[in-house]
């Protein structure tokens, strides 16, 4: 009797053994199954991220496109922004269309027509997923002096497909103010930085030319960190090739050479031809993380007019030890918006004697060193825009990149104001 017990005892401790167990397994099958349904769910209505509802929003009049939005709604969206309990969005975004249809790309919108077709973009020009939580959060900025049509012509062309790459972003254009002096976009774009960090933490920085207009959504303007990006390397200006050329002055360094160094110099040359560095253009649409902008200490504050300025950021990387990718080839492809050179962007004609001393200026010429001043911040429905004053070239500067010059006194010529700087190891003058 008492073994039939014992028997039975050890039967039911078996069996409820096996009830734990089971209830375990079909416990975990649950969670599983439901984790599936749910990243099913998500990667179906992923697609379509444009239904935020913001007819909250008090759209004023005086001002086209500036706009209000209501302490709920901005408290609405940066709840939406912080969706932490979201799934990740998917590694590449779903509703892409590829190679677009570019027959109408310069189209001459208004601001209430942008608008209109743009509601799900949010306060000061933001937008985020809202059904996924997002990989990157890009500061895109844009520098800017006049030309008020193109920001139309590109917020309009480029919005839809920045919302369709699913990516947190913000526009920023950074003005310029309109006075006689000359525009010098590096020093917007450094006083832009700095504005974008007084606005929070940006995974990347995109320094997008308001005359470039994307080709192909499938170039993604997603982060990455390994080396600065260079989006706009296909573009119809040039044919879509990359745009490489030779040098035109040699590298030269702050300190003078001494005249028994320029002696041996000379002889050198005079048997081996000295090489020819290739300069490699970076603009149009670049892209940088924080880390690799401060690591080449942004960019030059030298280059008044028109050029030269993305040629010494190059240069800036490239001494850094970074190569400047083009992940995606020919998907970055992109159209110029057809203009002249306004008189307040006249051609640098000195650039590239500039563009010689870049790797030695590096240090301290740069983003540390520039001086700006900020005039106004307005936020507008679809950008927010920011106003700097970044002073105005000395006289001798003016001089020096104003006058047409042949290329031995170009690239020979003394710059004082260089001298100056090595030596009171302060920022440039400008
Ligand atoms: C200028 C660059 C410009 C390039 C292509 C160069 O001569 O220095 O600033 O991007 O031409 O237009």
């Amino acid at each position: 009797m008492a073994a039939r017990v014992i028997v039975l005892l050890r039967l039911t401790r078996f069996a409820l053994y096996r009830a734990r167990v089971c209830l375990f397994l079909a416990l975990l099958c649950l969670l599983t199954l439901d984790g599936i349904t749910r990243i099913d769910t998500y990667e179906q209505y992923v697609i379509d991220d444009t239904d935020i509802d913001f007819r909250e929003l008090e759209y004023f009049d005086e001002h086209p496109g500036t706009f209000r939005a209501s302490v709920s709604v901005q408290r609405n969206f940066s709840s939406l922004v912080h969706r932490q309990s979201l799934p990740s969005c998917p590694t590449y975004p779903r509703g892409l269309q590829g190679i677009l249809d570019t027959d109408d790309i310069f189209r001459d919108l208004s601001w209430a027509e942008i608008r209109s077709e743009n509601r799900d973009i949010s306060h000061g020009g933001r937008y985020a997923p809202q059904h996924c939580a997002p990989r990157y959060k890009v500061a895109i900025i844009i520098p800017l002096r006049g030309r008020d049509s193109q920001l139309r012509t590109l917020l309009a062309h480029m919005h839809p497909i920045w919302k369709r790459q699913n990516f947190e972003y913000k526009v920023f254009v950074i003005s310029q103010i309109e006075d006689a002096t000359l525009y010098n976009k590096a020093k917007v774009l450094n006083a832009g930085v700095s504005a974008v960090r007084k606005d929070g933490h940006y995974d990347c920085y995109v320094f997008q030319d308001v005359d470039i207009l994307l080709e192909d959504d499938r170039c993604l303007y997603w982060c990455h960190h390994a080396n600065p990006r260079h989006l706009a390397m296909h573009l119809d200006k040039f044919r879509y090739k990359p745009l490489v050329y030779d040098e035109v002055c040699p590298p030269r360094s702050l300190v003078e050479r001494t005249s028994s160094e320029n002696l041996r110099r000379y002889i050198n040359s005079y048997f081996h031809k000295p090489k020819r560095h290739k300069v490699q253009t970076f603009g149009g649409v670049v892209m940088m993380n924080s880390a690799q902008f401060d690591n080449v200490n942004g960019l030059s504050n030298i280059y008044w007019g028109w050029g030269g300025e993305d040629d010494d950021l190059s240069v800036r990387v490239k001494s850094k030890g970074y190569a400047i990718e083009n992940p995606y080839g020919e998907r970055c492809s992109f159209r110029m918006i057809p203009h002249k050179h306004e008189k307040g962007n006249a051609k640098n004609v000195a650039r590239h004697a500039l563009l010689s001393y870049a790797s030695a200026r590096m240090a301290n010429d740069g983003y540390f060193n520039t001086r700006f001043r900020y005039v106004s911040y307005e936020e507008h429905h679809l950008y927010t825009n920011i106003t700097v004053d970044v002073g105005r070239p000395s006289r001798e500067m003016v001089d020096f990149i104003s006058q047409s010059l042949d290329k031995k006194t170009l690239c020979t010529w003394k710059m004082p104001w260089m001298k100056q700087e090595k030596m009171r190891k302060s920022p440039p003058k400008d």
